[in-house]
């Protein structure tokens, strides 16, 4: 099944946003917790984590597995959720696997897709701005397959990514390219249009990692002609442990299994095993079937929600952060990116981690260190930086007591 979901009347109020959001209300240091770290993982609402404690509540089965009513009405549920996912990038239902995450989809692309089509010479054209999770699998099959891996350098005053620099890259050898939707230090959204476009004129695929961008806008992985789109469902208001490898269905189709097990046979004798047909294929053993269930569920939650008056309302938070600090005399922020939901900075002789724990001591959550992108830290020039990562449950409130945080902070170091 493909198709849009279904429309509803969607809203976007903030109060009623926040009252599903049990954890919104922890206190941290005797104050109310602040939570902006939302690019590291979300909070959870409560249809989530009542989807979550139902399953473990009621009697449980496995999926895919025997014929009992129970196995049978999960299983039912299971698919369900994977064509809830399927709608929401407009794929298939086949072309949807389930994995642990957004790094697992990787390695699966790399450890499957790579292995069996990167020869000796071949190139896989990286981002300087990935995240390590879309770098280090690359370079094991290169190892493994005598590929070359190739750097498509950041403009380190824009940290953005210059469309002339990629066309001189791409070339006949290119065979893969490795790129973020949105990069999670700085927020920077790449034009994957137009990358998806250029390198499939050289007959290359292009890799996406999604994870932090399905959160923040509508993805059609359809129109975008993707070959590969991954993302992890905790970022998304969903569980941990559970993650999307979106796959085109000729690419999944002739793709070797990656790791081997229940599930994803048709015959196994001694002599040979023939393998399921995909997205079977590629989950060997049980999956982590309550993370499937409130994935789908964190979906059709922010399916009620106007999408685009929340990322106006982020950007409208956004705003007010950067006119809350730009001023700051020893705080440099990093690529700033108008309108993203996150902000990088730097300040001058003070540790990033001396800063984020000032903050927390203040009751803001933030993220601190090289945020899993060293080579991006590399090009900059710093050994890392303090992430302020925005979600759609914050509020003016939230980013006014985190602007008097940093500038304690910055006054004390
Ligand atoms: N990749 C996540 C982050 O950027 C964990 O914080």
């Amino acid at each position: 099944m493909s198709g849009s979901p279904v429309m509803t009347s969607r809203t976007f109020n903030i109060d009623a946003i926040r009252s599903i959001f049990p954890s919104l209300n922890h206190q941290i240091h005797g104050q109310s917790l602040i939570y902006l770290d939302n690019a590291a993982t979300a909070q959870k609402p409560q249809p989530v984590i009542d989807c979550i404690s139902n399953y473990y509540s009621a009697a449980a089965a496995n999926v895919h597995r025997g014929s009992h009513a129970l196995t049978t009405s999960i299983t039912n549920r299971f698919e369900t959720a994977r064509n809830t996912v399927a709608q929401f990038l407009g794929a298939k239902n086949n072309c949807i696997v389930w994995t642990r995450g957004a790094t697992e989809a990787l390695n699966l692309i790399a450890q499957s897709y790579g292995r069996q089509t990167l020869k000796p010479n071949d190139e896989i054209l990286i981002s300087e701005m990935e995240h390590h999770a879309n770098i280090v699998p690359w370079q094991l099959i290169a190892e493994q397959t005598g590929a070359r891996i190739v750097k498509w350098p950041i403009n380190t005053v824009t940290c953005t990514l210059d469309m002339t620099v990629y066309e001189e890259l791409l070339n006949e050898h290119t065979k893969i390219v490795c790129i973020n939707h949105v990069s999670n230090v700085t927020g920077t959204r790449n034009p994957i249009e137009v990358i998806i476009k250029k390198a499939h004129a050289i007959a290359s695929i292009v890799v996406i990692d999604g994870a932090q961008a399905v959160v923040h806008e509508p993805v059609d992985v359809i129109a975008l002609n993707a070959d590969f789109y991954v993302f992890s469902g905790h970022k998304m208001f969903g569980p941990t442990g559970i993650g999307i490898l979106y796959g085109k269905e000729e690419l999944l189709d002739t793709m070797p299994p990656w790791h081997g097990g229940g599930n994803m046979i048709k015959q196994v004798t001694f002599k040979e095993t023939q393998f399921a047909e995909s997205p079977a294929k590629f989950e060997a053993g049980t999956p982590h079937v309550a993370g499937a269930l409130a994935l789908s569920e964190a979906i059709t939650w922010l399916n009620t929600l106007d999408r685009q008056k929340a990322a106006i309302h982020i950007a409208t938070l956004q705003s007010q952060l950067i006119e809350g600090i730009k001023n700051i005399n020893n705080l440099s922020i990093i690529g700033l990116q108008i309108g993203a939901s996150v902000i990088a900075f730097t300040v001058n002789n003070a540790c990033h981690s001396d800063i984020a724990i000032l903050l927390d001591q203040q009751g803001v959550a933030v993220r601190s260190g090289h945020h899993c992108a060293h080579p991006l830290m590399d090009a900059l020039g710093i050994t890392g930086c303090v992430r302020v990562s925005i979600a759609l449950y914050n509020t003016s409130d939230d980013i006014a007591c985190c602007i008097t945080a940093i500038q304690k902070a910055c006054e004390l170091v």
